[in-house]
């Protein structure tokens, strides 16, 4: 259901690889409630094919950046305000990577060139974004910024690695920055924690399926969708959120909260009950 929340808007949507991305529900949300958007990604993704489909969707040019690079992400900013005649009102942050994880290698073994990469292209990337639009003057007054992290930032995950730095640093630019664009040009910036989701990045995480399920039972409304996700972003667009700011926001049916549920505690019983069968 569309509620015309973003009617007039103009934003970016970094981040949409296939119809699985929580960046391509944004992008196709953005579009039912009225805004006008541009897509961005690295030109590896690309060529992959499946962005295509969605440019074509959202009637919403493409411009390649990799988010490590700081002349590429200026291009994508001067690029979309060309598109737009103007300023734009909202960009999404939908990014992350680490090699370490994809490569299998474990928290005592990492790599530090790929450790690097990680905290470069998952965290600094949205430093260098805001650094970029704020030196262009690329956000309009009241404007919403949106980067999506994980709650493994605040406590330890088995498996998701290296990313958990990533995600601490991703929030604190959030704060960082927010209080500098807040002060000086009223835009707010907030992180999303969302709940476990099976996307290309998400099953990169070895033991998602099982991660997801135990989630699920921890979380008294259940796993958020990427689709809610995706609703959650829109109303931090829109301008029934104007005084949020600085904040990460959990979407995750209340996993944050809870400490242990009768639907995990059961699976737990199982497990005991099994390991005893095997003594
Ligand atoms: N899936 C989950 O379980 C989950 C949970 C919480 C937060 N998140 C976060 O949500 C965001 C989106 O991930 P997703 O789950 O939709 O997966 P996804 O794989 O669809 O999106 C990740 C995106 O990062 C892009 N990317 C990687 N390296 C890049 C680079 N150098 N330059 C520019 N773009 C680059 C990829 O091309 C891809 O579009 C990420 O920040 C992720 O950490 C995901």
């Amino acid at each position: 259901m569309a509620y015309n929340l973003l009617a007039g808007k103009k934003g970016i949507i970094f981040g949409a690889l296939n119809e699985q991305s929580i960046a391509w529900k944004v992008a196709e949300r953005c579009i039912e409630e009225g805004a006008k958007i541009t897509l961005s990604n690295t030109a590896l993704a690309y060529r992959m094919g499946e962005i295509k489909k969605l440019a074509e969707k959202c009637n919403a040019p493409f411009f390649p950046a990799d988010a490590t690079n700081v002349a590429e992400l200026e291009q994508v900013f001067r690029s979309s305000m060309e598109y737009f005649g103007g300023k734009i009102d909202f960009f999404l942050h939908s990014i992350g990577m680490s090699m370490n994880v994809r490569k299998s290698r474990r928290y005592d073994d990492l790599d530090y060139d790929y450790y690097l990469k990680t905290i470069d292209i998952s965290a600094i990337s949205f430093h260098k974004m805001l650094q970029v639009a704020r030196k262009l003057d690329a956000i309009n007054e009241w404007g919403s910024v949106v980067a999506l992290t994980y709650i493994a930032a605040q406590r330890t995950f088995y498996r998701y690695n290296d990313m958990a730095e990533a995600k601490a640093a991703l929030e604190s630019i959030a704060r960082s920055f927010g209080y500098i664009y807040g002060r000086d040009k009223k835009i707010r910036i907030n992180t999303i924690s969302q709940s476990p989701t099976m996307t290309t990045a998400g099953s990169g995480v070895k033991g998602m399926q099982n991660l997801m399920d135990f989630s699920d039972r921890m979380s008294p409304l259940g796993n958020a969708t990427a689709d809610e996700c995706a609703d959650y972003c829109i109303t931090l667009f829109s301008d029934l959120t104007r005084k949020v700011t600085m904040q990460n926001l959990y979407h995750d049916g209340g996993f944050s909260s809870m400490g242990m549920s009768l639907r995990a505690m059961e699976i737990i019983n199982k497990g005991y009950d099994c390991q005893n069968c095997e003594d």
